[in-house]
């Protein structure tokens, strides 16, 4: 059987940003494009809380925001269902992740297939889910760090993308590794979008390839 590989789109791209909360992933990316960085433009910011600090960061910087109440749909399907329209709406070549807390369904996973990525603060496979760097240190582990993903259908369990280690000292908190983590998630996460974009990802089984 023929593997299916995935290559990224050498264009002028449409980002979509999905956010919960404070936004500074979104922000990072939107800076790197401000700066020239990544050939893209941001047509969206979707969020589930109306309250999301990064809406407001959204709407100062003059993007186009969208919010969504989750408890207005009867099923996470068609809250899906729902957003897809508006990215379909927008020709959105990219959904970009960015402490957006909700887990997609099928509906968005397969429409958008290679097409989303997230950002987590763990090296995956370890430490899925809430909590990572509460995990992290729980665990006792002496290196965590960040990934880069594409979403699939299984939480944290897509290809790969872009990981970046940090060390996990003694006297560490969840709060002091946290802000270590951070600092990478910023420095890669806009790298990754700007490698999609140059056409440069190639997904192959579970291993993307960056190609010069
Ligand atoms: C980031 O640390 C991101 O890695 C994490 O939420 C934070 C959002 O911060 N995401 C997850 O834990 C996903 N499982 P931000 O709103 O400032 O970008």
């Amino acid at each position: 059987m023929s593997q299916e590989i995935f290559r990224s789109p050498k264009k002028r791209g449409r980002i979509a940003v999905f956010l919960s909360g404070r936004g500074s992933n979104f922000r990072a990316i939107h800076d790197a494009i401000l700066a020239g960085k990544i050939n893209a433009e941001i047509v969206l910011v979707f969020s589930n809380r109306p309250e999301a600090p990064g809406l407001a960061i959204a709407r100062e910087r003059g993007l186009e925001t969208f919010v969504l109440n989750p408890k207005l749909y009867p099923t996470k399907e068609e809250y899906d269902r729902e957003i897809l329209k508006e990215l379909l709406k927008r020709e959105v070549d990219l959904v970009c992740l960015a402490g957006y807390m909700r887990i997609l369904t099928p509906v968005l996973c397969q429409a958008y297939r290679y097409r989303i990525m997230n950002i987590h603060p763990a090296l995956l496979p370890s430490f899925p889910g809430l909590n990572a760097q509460r995990q992290a240190l729980e665990w006792g582990v002496k290196y965590s760090g960040a990934t880069v993903h594409f979403v699939s259908e299984e939480v944290d369990m897509g290809p790969i993308i872009l990981q970046a280690v940090v060390p996990v000292f003694q006297d560490d908190t969840e709060d002091s590794l946290a802000e270590r983590i951070l600092k990478e998630e910023h420095r890669i996460y806009p790298e990754a979008v700007r490698l999609f974009f140059e056409g440069k990802l190639e997904v192959r089984g579970r291993r993307v390839y960056i190609i010069d």
